[in-house]
């Protein structure tokens, strides 16, 4: 006896979900903070290869999974490659969820620069000429001060909590209260990224940053990093290896066309990131700003004293941004607790409510984590708070490894435990774009290779020659001396244990269907 499984109600409501779930933060500036980091236009090129090569034949493969298996990750990569396929899954769930207690913290902190740019002029606050209305009365030494000042500051917090308590709502009733959020935040993305675009370009000299972003600077292609920035971008922005995908699918009919489904998403995704890239680029270059910035500093000080030099509307255009990133890092968000919350209760059998609250409380906790306010360098110059500093140590892991290596072992369990033909034939049969013997081959083959290479080059030169974190640039926040200068190890083995000893204890519990099968096994031996 099975129970229905909760449906979406159309499929525009899935798509609307599915992109909504994709188009967020990692849109709206990491991808120009990559773009400009990676050469501008030379990022397409390793960028397109990530998109077509790897990005669209997972998300195909996903979907299918979602929908061939009718379960949330762990639970369809258990019946596609058996307990070391569950093991992946869990390590999927558990990975993301250490993103999604950052990205919640982040969202939060966008809650708090929204409350400045409502109580303060922002063509002071973000031109380091004032003092914050909310930040213990801070005098503001430059643009970037004002984000350092909030955040040292207990508001974020609040904003967290009012994150936490949005998600919540909004996934009380799964895809019933998802669908309706996206219905009216979706649409909303779309028309306000439009609004600040056609701003962008209409600046004198704002055509200027367009072609930055499209002229190819090919120089940068033989660099290992940007092969790896694009890649892990891409699984960031499709909201690829989180398990998400594949949760939202098995609410669908199985005879949905799941390839169509596939590419529409990515490329509403994608479409949604090249036209940020160009209202950004175009806005910075015609104000005279270098986008060279790090993902945060882009979105907390860097788009921000862009707006505020605007001729008109700087503050609605400020108020804006931040609305527009709240709302987009909300429809991400719910996707990435539905992922969670559908985990445990296929597993369990819990109840929604139950579950929820669960991981709400626990999910405030850790955010809060991120959040905290305790300043580590005085000057708030370079180092900012603690919060921050656990934020950098965890991204390293969690975005930068975690989601490469869900997908490469996505792929080897998937392609070689079920083999990858059952997944294509399934989706074969209601899709109009056929899946030939090529989506093998990229499945079993060529993507964990490909992933293997980027994520060995970056072991060796990152961790191995360049000391722990040695290729990035997270420990210079750390504090030299005393109990804070450990963050680095610590950080490392909580997520470790985090991930691979929960993932190792959800695998060996008994799931309820296996404790029913179980007992009816043994009631028919009586
Ligand atoms: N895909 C989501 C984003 O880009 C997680 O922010």
């Amino acid at each position: 006896m099975s129970e229905t499984r909760a449906q979406w109600k159309s499929k525009f409501g899935f798509i609307l979900a599915a992109s909504g779930s994709a188009i967020g933060l990692g849109n709206i500036v990491f991808f120009p903070a990559n773009a400009y980091k990676y050469g501008g236009g030379a990022f397409y090129l390793p960028y397109f290869i990530a998109l077509f090569l790897v990005g669209i034949p997972v998300m195909i493969l996903e979907f299918g999974l979602g929908a061939w298996a009718k379960k949330s990750f762990p639970l369809a990569m258990r019946q596609a490659g058996g307990k070391a396929g569950e093991f992946a899954g869990w390590f999927a769930i558990l990975n993301a969820a250490f993103i999604t207690l950052y990205y919640v913290t982040i969202l939060g902190w966008v809650v708090g620069m929204a409350g400045e740019a409502l109580a303060n002029p922002v063509n002071e606050i973000f031109m380091g000429k004032t003092k914050l209305a909310w930040g213990a009365g801070m005098q503001i030494p430059n643009p970037a001060g004002t984000f350092f000042a909030m955040i040292s500051t207990w508001l974020p917090m609040a904003g967290v909590l009012f994150v936490w308590l949005l998600n919540g709502l909004l996934v009380s009733k799964g895809t019933k209260t998802i669908e309706a959020a996206v219905k009216i935040f979706v649409p909303l993305m779309w028309l306000t990224m439009i609004i600040l675009i056609v701003r962008g370009v209409t600046l004198p000299g704002g055509m200027d940053g367009v072609s930055y972003l499209f002229s190819p600077d090919l120089n940068v292609l033989g660099r290992m990093d940007v092969w790896k920035g694009a890649m892990s971008q891409m699984f960031f922005t499709l909201s690829l290896g989180f398990g998400v995908m594949t949760a939202y699918a098995s609410y669908l009919p199985k005879k949905s066309d799941h390839s169509h489904n596939a590419f529409t998403t990515s490329l509403l995704n994608c479409g949604f990131e090249w036209i940020a890239g160009v209202a950004i680029f175009s806005m910075l270059f015609a104000l005279s700003i270098q986008p060279k910035a790090s993902t945060l500093s882009m979105m907390f000080f860097i788009v921000p004293q862009g707006i505020a030099k605007l001729p008109m509307g700087a503050q609605a255009f400020a108020i804006g941004f931040f609305f527009l990133l709240l709302i987009a890092g909300l429809t991400s968000s719910i996707s990435l607790v539905e992922a969670l919350v559908a985990a445990m209760q296929d597993k369990f059998k819990l109840s929604r409510a139950k579950t929820l609250a669960f991981f709400g409380i626990l999910g405030f906790l850790g955010s809060a984590a991120f959040a905290l306010p305790k300043v580590i360098d005085p000057g708030l110059g370079s180092n900012g708070t603690l919060g921050l500093t656990l934020l950098d140590l965890m991204d390293h892991w969690a975005f930068s490894y975690g989601l490469l290596i869900v997908g490469l072992v996505e792929c080897l369990v998937i392609g070689w435990g079920i083999g990858s033909h059952r997944i294509r034939d399934f989706i074969n049969q209601n899709s109009k774009f056929h899946l030939g013997r090529w989506f093998d081959v990229l499945i079993k083959f060529l993507i964990p290779l490909l992933l293997a290479v980027i994520l060995l080059m970056n072991i060796v030169q990152g961790e191995v020659l360049g000391g722990l974190y040695g290729s990035s640039a997270v420990t210079n926040y750390v504090p030299k001396g005393g109990i804070l200068s450990s963050l680095p190890v610590i950080i490392l083995f909580v997520w470790l244990l985090g991930t691979l000893g929960l993932a190792f204890l959800l695998t060996r519990a008994k799931g309820v269907d296996e404790v029913d099968a179980v007992c009816s096994e043994e009631g028919g031996m009586q």
